[in-house]
């Protein structure tokens, strides 16, 4: 997820490209880069770090220009650096683009095969390579990108600048967001509103497959089949913050909701379903088949998705895994050797307890892999693989999307290390790669219960406990939703496996204490409702999240949320949401700091 920026007009581009992308910065902070025209030539600053170096360095440079393009990265190929910040230039045609060519390598192929010489580790960077070629080949711009796009699978939010075309941008809009601000004399492209708001409140968003050409005095839109279309032009009136949030109250609550998206761009960056297989770049099958036990290194949330993960790979790979919290692990001189993957999953990349247990793994000879949100990191750094997760930005505290995205990780690599240890065979391992592709839609419509999870939070608002319970790859989430609800409102939460309720927590059961059970159809059903009618039978209240159509746990429980019917290994992605959305909309009625929760840090790098 990057931010993207674009003006056509009489004033200098820089001072717009800049104040723009600093409304963009929480979709991307790790690099930015700026290219505008000026007679005739295109000049272009870049570099890694936050967009306050740009900015420094426009300044220094005295860069002036204009029409321009500018751009804030958030990495998903190739490490923030200066070489792979964007815009990217070649033959006259400079590029910004939000998205993922899957495609990418094949293409890269043929174009070095053809004598281009890349010179960043991007994706993108082939835009303006397949662009130049076009061009050189007598087309006119827009012709010329629309034949470039032909060749790209992938997504894609796009702007072009050609220095022999002074006075306008060229821009293609699929899967990722573009938005249009309409001027006087001057016109604008964006990732989103927030950049627009300072210049214009007039806006037309681009649908997919739209392309679009930006002058001075006007804006033509073509659709898909390149014929002119009309967009409608709406008017905005949120405030700049608010439009950061996209209309949300908390960025929590709009990551909550980002999540179907950011699984669909985690599984598109790797998966292939139609193969059955996926690319995982640097987890090489030798290593994966040599390899007879794995343990997983995680800290919160990280490592309630490791557990889940546990699930999947020792059902689908018949592997042992083990799942210890870094801060353990680090000093227990753990025992593991080089037939032992060891997998460090971690959101931000520098979490100081897991990069010391993933340090002290390879000192013992593991392989290691890495489980990330964010390219160049500490942790991914040290791996001997990574497998990144597109979640974009996580700017509230709580972990919300990039869990999501960490189970769908994990999933990817149990059918891996199916697929090499020849526990899942081509068909079966399209099967779940199938099931896990049709999570996003199913995930949408969780979130449209909203209403009733708001109505569920609005009467134990004020709880001073709560259990959740689950099991098998349930009982990772029972612990998830613990962690949210404690983490952002404070509410003493405790997360069980169903099964331990005899064992102690039965204790607790009472009218005042709210139980969430993960009651799904699938293994360990029958005995989920058992645990139900156990605390019925003491008095307890049941919130359960149950299979849609499910008319029993309507009948046990107190209160009941569904999901969609789906594969056990996808439920996981899916009853982990009405659980955030408990935890979110609670914290809210209470009034807590719901992004920046008391005491906590998005990235704990101390011990
Ligand atoms: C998650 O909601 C918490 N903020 C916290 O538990 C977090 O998951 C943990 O600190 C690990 O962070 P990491 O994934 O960046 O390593």
């Amino acid at each position: 997820m990057c931010g993207l920026i674009g003006y056509v007009g009489a004033q200098n581009a820089v001072p717009v490209l800049i104040s723009g992308l600093k409304r963009l910065e929480y979709r991307g902070y790790d690099s930015a880069g700026v290219a505008v025209l000026k007679d005739g030539a295109l000049d272009v600053l870049r570099c890694q770090g936050k967009l306050k170096n740009l900015e420094a360095l426009v300044t220094s440079e005295a860069l002036d220009g204009s029409p321009g393009i500018g751009h804030t990265r958030w990495a998903t190929h190739g490490r923030p650096s200066d070489a792979n910040a964007h815009p990217h230039v070649h033959d006259g045609v400079a590029i910004v683009h939000n998205g993922i060519i899957e495609n990418h390598l094949a293409l890269k192929a043929e174009l070095s095969a053809a004598g281009h010489a890349f010179r960043s580790e991007t994706d993108s960077e082939l835009f303006a390579h397949l662009i130049a070629d076009q061009l050189a080949q007598g087309l006119d711009l827009v012709s010329a990108v629309r034949a470039a796009l032909s060749r790209v699978q992938g997504t894609y939010a796009l702007a072009v600048l050609w220095d022999k075309a002074p006075d306008r941008i060229v821009v293609a809009k699929s899967a990722s967001p573009l938005v249009l601000g309409r001027g006087s004399g001057e016109n604008f492209v964006a990732s989103d509103i927030p950049a627009l708001l300072e210049h214009t409140r007039d806006v037309v968003f681009l649908e997919d497959g739209d392309l679009a050409d930006i002058r001075r005095d006007g804006v033509t839109v073509f659709d898909a089949q390149g014929s002119e279309v009309t967009r409608e032009a709406r008017r905005v009136d949120w405030t700049p913050m608010m439009a950061e949030k996209g209309g949300h109250k908390h960025f929590m609550h709009k990551e909550i909701f980002e999540q179907p998206r950011a699984i669909a761009d985690t599984i598109r960056s790797r998966a292939s379903v139609e193969a059955g297989d996926l690319y995982l770049d640097g987890l090489d099958t030798d290593v994966l088949r040599g390899v007879d036990k794995v343990t997983v290194i995680a800290c919160g949330t990280s490592y309630h998705a490791g557990l889940c993960g546990k699930c999947f790979i020792e059902t689908l790979a018949r592997l042992p895994v083990e799942v210890d919290l870094a801060s353990e692990f680090r000093y227990r001189d753990p025992i593991v050797d080089a037939r032992v993957l060891t997998v460090a999953i971690s959101q931000s990349g520098e979490t100081l307890d897991t990069l010391a247990a993933l340090r002290e793994a390879k000192s013992k000879g593991c392989p290691t892999a890495a489980i990330c949100n964010v390219v160049g990191s500490a942790i991914p750094r040290e791996a001997n693989a990574t497998i990144y997760t597109h979640a974009g930005p996580e700017i509230g505290v709580a972990s919300t999307k990039c869990f999501t995205t960490q189970l769908a990780a994990l999933y990817m690599l149990a059918v891996k290390l199916g697929r090499a240890r020849g526990t899942l065979d081509e068909a079966k391992a399209r099967e779940l790669l199938s099931a896990l592709r049709g999570a996003p839609k199913l995930m949408e419509k969780v979130l449209r219960q909203e209403k009733s999870v708001v109505k569920l939070a609005r009467r134990y608002q004020q709880v001073g406990d709560c259990l959740f319970l689950g099991r098998g790859p349930q009982y990772p989430i029972a612990l998830e939703g613990a962690l949210k609800l404690k983490e952002i409102s404070y509410v003493h939460a405790e997360g069980y496996a169903a099964g331990e309720m005899k064992h102690g927590p039965i204790a607790l059961i009472d009218p005042s204490l709210p139980v969430f059970a993960i009651a799904t159809q699938g293994p360990g059903y029958d005995k989920m409702l058992g645990n139900i009618e156990e605390v019925r039978a003491r008095g307890g209240q049941v919130i359960a999240i149950g299979t849609e159509g499910d008319k029993r746990i309507g009948e046990i429980a107190d209160h009941a949320l569904y999901v969609p019917d789906c594969p056990p290994f996808v439920a996981p992605l899916l009853t982990v949401l009405p659980l955030q959305l408990f935890a979110y909309h609670v914290a809210d009625l209470r009034g807590t700091d719901v992004d920046q929760p008391r005491n906590l840090a998005k990235s704990v790098t101390v011990e």
